[in-house]
């Protein structure tokens, strides 16, 4: 997507060779407009998934999420994280390991709206090695639904998550794809292959 690779150009930086600095749009500071035009690109490319519900997790999923389902017209959930290991009857709860953050932090989605049968997009901001996407997904499948799409605003290529979710079955749509990162430097990748 030219615009959003045209805004990390102008506004991201190259923390590491690792990290992607982004908080000028993304995960701090958010701009609305690129926001927008990010739901209607998701949007597109899902629409003829039928999604019934977009699925993403707190915090910086959450607006690219909501303006994804504001162009689809469903529901949105923002998965919550919390570090207690409180088991709870009425949540789906899932465990993620975060590389970057060395951390395992608890997943959950309340059962009150997640349900067999539905067809949920699943969201996020970043993809690095997976391991949210993966937790989500599973929350979806204890819920007896279906992930029918995977949607992430920036992908670091050279870490293993997309080429993972897609060795699952999982369609994913990345709207940039990062290639390398160095001192000042940021090289794209071209889109994914299906
Ligand atoms: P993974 O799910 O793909 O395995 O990613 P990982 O655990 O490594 O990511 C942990 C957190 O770090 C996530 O945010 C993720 O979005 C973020 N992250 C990973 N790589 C980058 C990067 O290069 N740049 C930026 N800006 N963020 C990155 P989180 O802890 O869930 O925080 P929040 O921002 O959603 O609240
Ligand atoms: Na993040
Ligand atoms: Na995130």
């Amino acid at each position: 997507m030219k615009l959003l690779q045209d805004k990390i150009m102008q506004e991201g930086i190259a923390l590491s060779d690792q990290v992607l600095k982004v908080d000028a749009f993304l995960n701090h500071q958010v701009d609305p407009v690129l926001m927008a035009e990010i739901g209607k690109e998701f949007a597109a490319r899902f629409r003829a998934e039928r999604i019934t519900k977009v699925l993403t997790i707190e915090s910086s999923g959450i607006a690219p999420a909501v303006m994804t389902a504001l162009e689809l017209k469903v529901p949105v959930i923002y998965a919550r994280k919390r570090k207690s290991l409180t088991l709870r009857e009425d949540l789906y709860t899932e465990k993620v390991y975060s590389f970057t953050k060395q951390e395992e932090s608890e997943v959950s989605v309340s059962k009150k709206f997640l349900f067999a049968g539905e067809r949920i997009l699943i969201i996020d901001d970043f993809l690095a090695n997976g391991e949210a996407a993966f937790g989500l997904a599973r929350i979806i499948e204890q819920a007896g639904a279906t992930v029918s799409g995977i949607g992430i605003v920036i992908e670091k290529a050279f870490q293993p998550g997309g080429d993972k979710l897609a060795a699952a079955g999982y369609r994913v749509e990345s709207l940039a794809r990062i290639a390398s990162l160095g001192e000042g430097s940021i090289v794209f990748a071209d889109e994914r292959q299906h």
